[in-house]
């Protein structure tokens, strides 16, 4: 069967390697898809372990839509039998580029209204819509005359895993995190901190890596396939009891802070929810402030505050410096990856970065900055933290 992982643009690779990490082998890698073969086991496998991907489809058939007509017969055809009952209920999402339907709700209304009338006609009696809580999600996706029909095996975005239970203003969505610790090359071996940690999104991210957790097993709704005709509850069992046989401890400290209380109190409770509050460390601390615990270098990952993000009004650009003198100074031997959208406050770190690559944060261009800050040797008088790296840190 073929299989399609939606992800975030820039994410798409990870994607990618998640999924060969799961064995399974990609077809092909397209702006925000993945595609990858496998049995019907390999889809709800995937939906247990993406860490990055927002949602695993199912595609059931791609057409020419040039116009309603076209799409309602094109929808009509589809083998909705196998997939819906009548007992069941359904929905339909859809997402227009570049095409004569100008709104996604019509295109849903329309595949919607030929699902209705394909099953009345098969079968005597059809479905209803629920479009809160459907047992069959579809999902239509028309760029310019081509229809593309799929359903929705993980029922809903992967990064709805359960654990936010206290969000604060500018939360990072779960699965754009584990794809920045991803392509930080972050596999929980090595210290990681989160000096704005907000929720904690980044923290508990990098706790479910540490520790081999598939964010599958937080979920506390079930998956998409779980409510379809075909799903076999005793090889999902084995699925999901394999994957918690791989569980194992978190081999090192994950350090989160952040200069507001109630969002180190958010961070908490989410961690807790998580079941990751025994390997997250919080505290209530200023970036300013920040210094890298003793012990092996590791790995900083954080989205400051930027543009509409909390914080602002406050003079960022003098926060961004004086966190860029603290990861000068007192995080030799570390790498950062920070995520913004501000190419000015960017600069205001003074440091230059290894690697830039471009993300989105929902709709918003950012950019994860890479930085390494090498032990260099120490210069001037007294040997002080303020010199310890200033001969590779590059100043920009
Ligand atoms: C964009 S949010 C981070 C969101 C977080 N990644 C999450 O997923 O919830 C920025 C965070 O930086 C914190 N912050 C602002 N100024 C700070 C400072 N000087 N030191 C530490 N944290 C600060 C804010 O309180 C806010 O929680």
């Amino acid at each position: 069967m073929r299989f399609l992982a939606t992800a975030s643009k820039g994410l798409e690779e990870v994607v990618a390697g998640e999924l060969r990490a799961l064995g399974l082998s990609v077809l092909d890698v397209a702006p925000g898809l993945v595609a990858f073969k496998g049995r019907m086991e390999d889809g709800w496998r995937a939906c247990l372990w993406l860490r990055a991907g927002r949602r695993v489809l199912l595609p059931l058939g791609s057409f020419e839509a040039p116009d309603a007509d076209a799409l309602y017969e094109g929808a009509k055809a589809l083998p909705w039998d196998e997939f819906l009952a009548a007992d069941r209920t359904f929905a339909v999402e859809a997402a227009v580029r570049d095409s004569a339907f100008n709104h996604s709700g019509y295109v849903a209304l329309r595949v919607k209204d030929a699902i209705a009338d394909a099953l009345r006609e098969r079968r005597g009696a059809r479905p209803d819509v629920d479009r809160r809580d459907p047992d069959v999600r579809i999902v239509v996706h028309i760029a310019r005359t081509r229809a593309d029909v799929s359903l929705d095996c993980s029922g809903g975005p992967l990064h709805k895993r359960g654990y936010r239970i206290k969000p604060v203003a500018a939360a990072l969505n779960e699965t754009l995190a584990a794809g920045i610790l991803l392509l930080g090359g972050y596999d929980g071996t090595v210290p990681m901190a989160d000096p704005f940690c907000g929720s904690g999104t980044l923290c508990i991210e990098a706790a479910l890596m540490a520790t081999r957790t598939a964010p599958g097993l937080l979920r506390a709704e079930p998956f998409g396939f779980e409510r379809w005709p075909a799903f076999e509850p005793q090889a999902w069992r084995a699925i999901f009891k394999e994957a918690e046989g791989a569980l194992r401890d978190a081999p090192a400290p994950i350090l989160g802070s952040d200069v507001d209380g109630s969002a180190v109190a958010a961070a908490s409770a989410n961690a807790e929810r998580a079941g990751m509050d025994r390997w997250i460390r919080l505290k209530r601390r200023d970036a300013r402030d920040f210094s890298a615990p003793a012990g092996p270098a590791g790995l900083i990952a954080a989205n400051p505050p930027y543009g509409d993000h909390a914080g602002a009004g406050e003079d960022l650009a003098g926060l961004y410096s004086a966190f860029g003198d603290a990861l000068k100074r007192r995080c030799p031997g570390w790498r950062a990856l920070l995520l913004t959208g501000d190419g000015t406050l960017a600069k205001a770190i003074g440091l230059r970065p290894k690697r830039k690559i471009p993300l989105f944060n929902g709709p918003m261009p950012v950019k994860l900055l890479e930085f390494e800050m090498y032990e260099g040797t120490r210069r001037g008088s007294g040997g002080g933290a303020g010199e310890a790296v200033e001969r590779d840190a590059r100043p920009e």
